[in-house]
């Protein structure tokens, strides 16, 4: 048995560049100050006892080389990330683990991605290797492709691990290269309103999404066969090919063409402190979502038409992979009590049922913490 160590592993928003991470775009990301916290230590035995202390649940699995996908969706995250060590030749030996979230689950705050993340990193701290902070968030994004069938892109585990506190991270997919930037919003906030819906089947509308992609990339590439990915493609070259694709891949393409150009564009406006023009790109990438890349729902698209009246409110969003979660607020900070009562109302009235709101600050990535820096009551001692 060796020494407990603890671990904090964040969610993340992300202010714009959707569905753009898995075609090679731009993405601006955050990691938030709700984690999931991981009480981790090395048992002796030939097998990981897990347990899920917010779940109230529990189980044991022995250690393998080839790991099975399980009844516990929780539990099939970390059998991903062990298997993910094992691809890459590091037997991990029996493990006890407890953790406990603070991040709301299915609201699209990716706290699947903080669980997976959080535990690789866990992993090789146990382990004493010395993996980079890439092939950690490989690893956990392999768990989710494996042992979830979520073909995601690498945006949520990058913004985990590599969270800034008080800045959001421009990346680019695919020379993985970023920068970060210091997010000034004045007297302006974001605000998170979760609409409490999951579709049931965003998962599988997701992978379809991605395929819809590699399909329209060939149907371009039958002209332009040098493009490698959707984020090479310029919108003057997309245009001129209306006639010859299929019109459905066409609007996926534009979409994401138009996206990555609504990252650039808002972070210059950040940059030059033009809120105004920040919160108009939020509702441009908002539309684009609804109409062209349709992985928005009603809720959603309810919620942010609502905020078109406010003045206060320069613009939303929905954010993440969609069909539910959360829309992505700018709201003058002293109107914030009158949105939540405005928007809760309708959205009462129109749905029977309520929206709850997310207020959530930036911070760092996963790191290791003191049993003394977790929050109150997290892992009382048995
Ligand atoms: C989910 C995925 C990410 C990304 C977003 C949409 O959060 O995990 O990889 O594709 O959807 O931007």
């Amino acid at each position: 048995m060796t020494a407990k160590i603890y671990v904090a592993a964040p969610g993340r928003i992300n202010l714009i560049g959707e569905h753009t991470d898995y075609n090679g775009g731009l993405v601006f990301p955050a990691a938030i100050d709700k984690c999931v916290y991981f009480e981790l230590s090395l048992n002796g035995l030939d097998k990981h006892r897990f347990q899920a202390i917010d779940l109230d649940e529990k189980i044991e699995v022995f250690v393998a080389n080839k790991y099975e996908r399980g009844a516990m969706s929780w539990a099939n995250y970390l059998l991903g990330v062990l298997q993910a060590f094992s691809n890459r030749g590091h037997q991990v030996p029996g493990v006890d683990l407890r953790i406990s979230s603070a991040i709301p689950i299915g609201a699209g705050l990716s706290s699947s991605a903080a669980l997976c993340s959080g535990f690789a990193f866990g992993l090789q701290e146990l382990l004493g290797l010395s993996l980079d902070r890439w092939t950690l968030a490989e690893m956990a994004q392999e768990s989710e492709h494996n042992f979830a069938g979520v073909q995601c892109g690498i945006m949520d585990q990058f913004a985990s691990l590599f969270g800034k506190k008080d800045r959001a991270l421009v990346l680019d997919c695919s020379s993985r290269e970023f920068r970060e930037r210091p997010i000034e919003l004045d007297q302006y906030q974001l605000i998170l309103c979760d609409s409490q819906v999951k579709h049931d089947l965003a998962d599988s509308a997701y992978n379809e999404r991605r395929e819809e992609c590699a399909k329209g990339l060939e149907q371009f590439q039958v002209s332009h066969p040098n493009t490698k990915s959707i984020s090479d493609i310029d919108w003057d070259d997309l245009i001129l090919e209306v006639a010859f694709m299929d019109d459905l891949y066409f609007r996926r393409l534009s979409y994401v063409v138009q996206e990555n150009e609504r990252v650039t564009a808002t972070e210059a406006a950040l940059e030059a402190g033009n809120l105004q023009k920040v919160g108009k790109l939020l509702y441009q990438s908002h539309e684009g979502l609804e109409q062209l890349y349709q992985v928005s729902c009603p809720e959603l698209d309810f919620l942010v038409d609502q905020t078109y009246q406010l003045p206060q409110v320069l613009g939303a969003r929905m954010m993440g992979g969609g069909f539910g979660g959360c829309t992505l607020n700018l709201v003058k900070r002293s109107f914030i009590p009158e949105f939540r009562d405005r928007l809760s109302y309708a959205y009462r009235e129109r749905f029977g049922k309520d929206c709850r709101f997310i207020e959530v600050e930036i911070g760092d990535g996963v790191r290791m913490i003191e049993k003394a820096g977790l929050p109150a009551d997290t892992f009382l001692d048995v």
